[in-house]
């Protein structure tokens, strides 16, 4: 196959939700699907014990929630399906936009007895805020919940696009009968035991229960007034295709997967400093979205994930790292599949390789072949919102403490700053559960106990020039340093920050989230 073919068979997707909406057991589904797994690990094993694949860390299993982002690939059909977990929980946020950058398509999954949640609305504007394709899956038909037509015009309004529903189901809970497949003409029996039974919609007996004639009385409502299926307007990200099942159930999961492949998108061009970069390209090109210190941690190894934009991969080809100009060899090379892994050979845009990190790689770095120099543009920066002073409690333990700190700061989730007054050490986070979960991984893979205090939330601004007068600076207008050596103020709230800037007019100060270019300044 050609480059082209290769890549047009590509499908590199996220899945999205609120906790507990069903992801774990959704992607499950998907895995078995795909033979990877023969049987679904009982979700987190809250009940017996055993966990879901897809839940690998040590921390997860204890917390219950998904802590970092897993990939998981496999042939699917006459596709390559790679599978971006994301965690759902809102204080891990800047680690899911992140993953989002490296995705082409994603499925959003609610619970139809919740309706479409708060954590579901802002995934949803980074997709949206990207363009990219999103396709709905109500989850837990099985279960009693809101009326469809409800669900339907919560997504449009809540969320702000417009949707296609491909099926429409009959009854719920307990009276759940299936669903009409809207796309296919066909009425698929619900009949528990992950059993489905099909029936054309021209040999369906209508009488057979009464429920029948109310949901072709709304489907004749849709058809008139809904929206058209539009498969362009799919792929801008403009309609989301919205199917009913139950994951648990498996039931409706392989209809909505089928059409998901045919629909989604396929790796696009990306944007470079220099424009866009097709990823039929023949030059291998690709950036790093992520890095994770010690995912095994009887190798104390790091991992980069490295989304593929250009071209093909081969394992020990030479590439250039272009922040520094250095060529690198890449051997070490692996695919994922939750907690295994495989030495990839080969790969092809689109696809998402692990590669070895010698603690060379920086979140956001480009790869490529030969000596082009090309920088994606991907990764904007999170700023951090809440701050903590951290130290090490034993002393004797500063040198495993200030690895630990170096090594997790590179996988982006938390940020570094200095006190520019006393070099204390200062921690910043996008949520709380970061804070967390960094204490435990110190103590669990470094074998470091630290004790925080806090400083509150703060808003960080950067200082575009070299401070001229330390005395403008105090608790309330902290001056620090971030990890690339630039000054920054974390200012105690709005107030003192508008009158600080009041006060200084002449001293600059930068809001990252929007000055996207600083690191270049
Ligand atoms: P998440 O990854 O999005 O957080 O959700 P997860 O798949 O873990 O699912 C959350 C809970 O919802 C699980 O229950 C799971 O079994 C259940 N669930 C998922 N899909 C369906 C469905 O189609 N129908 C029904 N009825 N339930 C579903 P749990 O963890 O075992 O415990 P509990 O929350 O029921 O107490």
């Amino acid at each position: 196959m050609s480059i082209k073919e290769q890549v047009n068979h590509r499908r590199t997707f996220a899945i999205i939700s609120h906790p507990d909406a069903g992801k774990t057991t959704m992607t499950e589904k998907l895995l078995l699907f795909g033979n990877i797994i023969r049987e679904a690990g009982t979700v987190k094993g809250k009940k017996t014990g055993k966990y879901a694949t897809s839940d690998w860390m040590e921390i997860e299993k204890k917390r219950g929630i998904s802590v970092t982002s897993s990939v998981m690939s496999f042939p699917y059909e006459n596709y390559y399906v790679n599978i971006l977990d994301t965690p759902g929980h809102e204080d891990f946020s800047e680690d899911t936009y992140r993953t989002l950058t490296a995705v082409d398509s994603v499925v959003m999954i609610i619970d139809s007895v919740k309706g479409v949640e708060p954590q579901t609305i802002k995934l949803f504007k980074v997709c949206r805020m990207r363009g990219i394709p999103i396709f709905t899956f109500i989850n837990k038909l099985d279960r009693e919940g809101k009326e469809p037509l409800e669900l339907l015009s919560e997504i449009e309004d809540v969320l702000g696009i417009e949707s296609y529903p491909m099926n429409w189901p009959v009854g719920m809970g307990k009276r759940f009968l299936g669903i009409i497949d809207r796309f296919n003409d066909q009425f698929v029996r619900y009949m528990g035991d992950e059993k489905e039974e099909v029936v054309p919609l021209g040999e369906l007996n209508k009488s057979e229960n009464p429920l029948f004639a109310s949901v072709f009385d709304e489907l004749e409502l849709l058809d008139e007034a809904g929206n058209e299926f539009s498969a362009e307007r799919v792929m801008k990200g403009e309609l989301t295709p919205v199917f009913f099942g139950s994951a648990l159930a498996n039931f409706g999961v392989h209809t909505f997967f089928d059409t998901f492949i045919r629909f989604a998108s396929p790796p696009k061009p990306r944007k470079t400093d220099d424009g866009m970069v097709s990823p039929d390209t023949p030059i291998f090109t690709g950036y790093i979205f992520k890095i994770q210190a010690n995912m095994n941690p009887a190798h104390r190894d790091r991992i980069a994930f490295l989304r593929i934009c250009s071209g093909k991969f081969q394992r020990g080809m030479s590439v250039q790292l272009t922040r520094t100009g250095k060529t690198i060899n890449l051997n070490q090379t692996q695919q994922f599949l939750a907690s295994s892994r495989e030495t990839v050979e080969e790969a092809y845009a689109g696809d998402i390789i692990g590669i070895y990190d010698p603690n060379m790689y920086q979140i956001g770095d480009t790869l490529t072949e030969g000596k082009e120099q090309i920088h994606y543009r991907e990764l904007p920066q999170f700023p951090p919102e809440m701050f903590r002073k951290v130290r090490v409690k034993n002393v004797m333990k500063s040198k495993q403490f200030k690895k630990g700190i170096e090594q997790l700061v590179q996988e982006g989730a938390i940020q570094l700053f200095k006190q520019d007054s006393n070099d204390d050490v200062i921690l910043g986070a996008v949520g709380q559960l970061q804070f967390e979960v960094f204490e435990y991984r110190m103590r669990a893979e470094y074998n470091v106990e630290i004790e925080f205090t806090s400083i509150g939330e703060r808003i960080p601004r950067w200082l575009v020039e070299q401070p001229k007068d330390r005395r403008l600076f105090d608790s309330r207008s902290l001056l620090v340093k971030d990890r690339y050596g630039r000054y920054a103020v974390l200012f105690e709230n709005d107030f003192t920050y508008r009158y600080f800037s009041d006060k200084n007019k002449d001293v600059e100060l930068i809001d990252l989230f929007e000055a996207n270019d600083y690191k270049s300044l």
